[in-house]
């Protein structure tokens, strides 16, 4: 465990003065005291400053890493710094609720949080702790709650500034409930967390899934070949939907719209027969056929547990080449999408969420997750974000008007 350096230091101590100098040197007594009023008024206002406006604030990054994790905190960390001067101490708990748990942390340095804008990952480190293992004891029978809750009065922390996504959103209402002051950033390459238009990661993932899907397009075009794409989001299909479009996919399968493996065929063959040379299909992680979508929830995991193939694009694949005779390729960028520099996007959304945060802490509002409702930095109570997931809504107008100019969804 690392030694805490002391918070309210005082710099003189009374009792170093040497107090029998007043009798033996009486003249000297009224230099003395002089010297002694002015020692304990300095002392005693230095820690009634501090008392009332020191802030010792704990940071964690949360759950899968994405770009702009570090801009963010460097967001949040300035705009703390500029308040509070040198009157804040910021925390880093490392590899997340992990480094709460077992009070791994490290004190920071104003330094640290200079040239990380552009730095991908997290220089806290991360993990995943599901959330619905947080009640159940670690293999020491450590109660993980009552762990993290005892660092954070142990380190006499003001409040915790957390950036994640869904499951560490529970996590922090969960924190938030035990009576701990929170503060959550909206972090997640699949921008599928409630409460928020955007997150930050998705705009670089989107980015680099496009990059993926345009390099694929100048290979398509020299071959009669069909290309699938697969990209990250398990559970939801803003990344694949976004790239999809902006890479010029003829067909898009999402989690949130199931497809029918025929109709997927017939676009493919339909493109042939009009003398379009490839296709190319953006798949999502999590995309589901129509009949997969009719089992319950129990029953589709079992089958996915049996499934033969590595990830839905190579299913895909083969399903198609057994029904078009057409050669397929596969691509997957995978954690690519979550790697390297933020976009510029990317580093000024994360800059105004962080700058958001530190006026929540300013304000002592917590227990509120910093958004983005309709352009504007807003702030959403974690109550309402833990636990819901925003999917795609296959009503929305990006859906429609991609359906216009002839994106397939694999459903009709
Ligand atoms: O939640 C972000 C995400 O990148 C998803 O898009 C993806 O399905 C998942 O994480 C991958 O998780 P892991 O990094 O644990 O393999």
């Amino acid at each position: 465990q690392n030694p805490l350096p002391p918070l309210y230091c005082t710099e003189f101590s009374v009792q170093k003065i040497p107090y029998k100098d007043f009798f033996l040197a009486p003249l000297f007594s009224l230099y003395y005291n002089l010297i002694l009023d002015t020692c304990i008024h300095i002392s005693t206002e230095r820690n009634r400053r501090k008392d009332k406006t020191m802030k010792r604030v704990g940071f964690l990054t949360s759950g899968g890493d994405c770009q702009a994790l570090n801009a963010t905190m460097r967001g949040v960390a300035k705009g703390l710094y500029q308040i509070y001067k040198d009157e804040v101490e910021i925390i880093g708990f490392e590899d997340g609720y992990k480094g709460l748990m077992y009070a791994n942390y490290l004190m920071m340095k104003q330094s640290d949080f200079s040239g990380v804008l552009t730095k991908g990952g997290t220089m806290l480190g991360t993990s995943r702790q599901p959330f619905k293992l947080m009640r159940v004891p670690d293999k020491d029978g450590l109660d993980k709650v009552a762990a993290m809750k005892h660092t954070y009065h142990k380190l006499s922390l003001d409040c915790l500034v957390i950036l994640g996504g869904n499951g560490t959103h529970k996590t922090a209402n969960l924190l938030r409930e035990e009576g701990l002051n929170v503060v959550t950033l909206p972090k997640t390459i699949d921008n599928d967390l409630w409460g928020t238009d955007m997150t930050f990661g998705f705009q670089s993932a989107v980015d680099i899934a496009t990059d993926t899907i345009d390099r694929i397009h100048t290979t398509a075009t020299s071959h009669s070949r069909v290309f699938i794409i697969e990209v990250m989001g398990h559970k939801v299909g803003h990344v694949t939907l976004h790239a999809g479009i902006a890479g010029g996919a003829d067909v898009i399968l999402l989690p949130e719209i199931p497809y029918d493996i025929d109709v997927v065929t017939g676009v493919i063959q339909k493109r042939a027969a009009a003398d379009k040379k490839f296709t190319i299909i953006a798949v999502a992680e999590g995309a589901i056929s129509k009949e997969d979508a009719r089992l319950k929830k129990k029953e589709y995991k079992e089958k996915l547990a049996k499934r033969k193939y590595p990830s839905i694009a190579y299913e895909l694949a083969e399903k198609i080449q057994q029904k078009t005779d057409k050669e397929v390729r596969i691509t997957v960028p995978g954690h690519t999408q979550r790697g390297g520099s933020p976009c510029a996007y990317d580093r000024v959304f994360a800059t105004r969420v962080g700058a958001a945060a530190a006026e929540l802490i300013l304000n002592q509002e917590y227990g509120y997750m910093i958004a983005m409702k309709n352009q504007k930095i807003t702030k959403v109570p974690l109550q309402d974000v833990a636990g819901k997931l925003k999917m795609v809504d296959p009503q929305d107008g990006i859906i429609k008007e991609a359906r216009t100019i002839g994106i397939s969804f694999g459903d009709q």
